[in-house]
């Protein structure tokens, strides 16, 4: 049996203002509030402009709930019009940054060079990456879905040195399960999950990639999160559109129960 803490975090995307992220925020932590989910890790992921309101909160209550951001620059500061660097999160107190999401990866052309360059510029702020990786359709029914999803891994750990990796978390994302109600079934994930394990042994060592979390994302919901968590592979789930239901949000938190 892992000992890995599970961890689940709702990407929120582009929604929520910073006073909608209070309220949602307000109601997970009344939520969320006996040891019930104390072996679970709970993390949101708000856009940039709610980070303020969540740290406030968080720090005020002193909740366990942790928080993050969709991106960083792999600036440290300069003119990048539009960008955030990793000092300004790190100020802001994030623990998580969201790296390579395949929507930025479709609508902003990143890289794996890009990748790896903000994986390092977050590990430089003492931030912890959650990297994206996973298929599109059509690689999955060319049947290279694992070979596309390991040079992902590969790219965006590119010279990372083992102390660093062991802390990331990587998230599986087939792309076409997300935001489309297909899911990935929990056996396809699990293939794929274990093979970037496997890939990260090769890599590091057996011992940090045991220790390495790794999250299923794409379509998940309350329905479907307990399958998804029994498999040996997958640590945890980033959850985009049921992340914005804060009662649908604490289900899947709650996915023991
Ligand atoms: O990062 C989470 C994500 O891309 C999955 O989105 O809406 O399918 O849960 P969704």
């Amino acid at each position: 049996m892992s000992t890995r803490t599970p961890i689940m975090a709702g990407n929120w995307k582009m929604n929520l203002n910073h006073l909608e992220a209070i309220a949602h925020v307000q109601k997970l932590a009344f939520a969320l509030a006996d040891k019930d989910y104390e072996a679970v890790e709970v993390a949101v992921l708000p856009p940039f402009t709610d980070l303020r309101s969540v740290q406030t909160l968080v720090d005020g209550d002193k909740l366990r709930i942790k928080y993050g951001a969709q991106d960083i620059s792999q600036h440290d500061s300069g003119a990048y019009t539009g960008e955030i660097s990793g000092p300004m999160l790190a100020k802001l107190k994030c623990t998580f940054v969201v790296i390579g999401h395949s929507e930025r990866r479709q609508y902003h052309n990143e890289t794996d060079e890009l990748v790896n360059a903000k994986v390092k510029a977050a590990y430089k702020h003492g931030l912890t990456p959650i990297l994206c990786v996973g298929e599109e359709l059509d690689v999955r029914e060319a049947g290279d879905h694992v070979a596309h999803t390991l040079a992902q891994v590969d790219g965006g750990l590119r010279d990372l040195p083992a102390e660093q990796a062991e802390t990331v978390v990587i998230a599986y994302e087939p792309v076409w399960a997300i935001g489309t109600g297909k899911v990935c079934g929990a056996e396809d994930a699990q293939e794929v999950c274990a093979a970037i394990r496997a890939r990260l042994g090769e890599l590091y060592s057996q011992d940090v990639a045991d220790k390495i979390r790794i999250q299923y994302g794409g379509s998940v919901k309350s329905g479907n999160v307990a399958e998804i968590m029994a498999q040996a592979d997958i640590d945890g789930a980033l959850v985009g559109g049921a992340s914005l239901d804060a009662d649908e949000f604490v289900r899947i938190v709650r996915f023991r129960d």
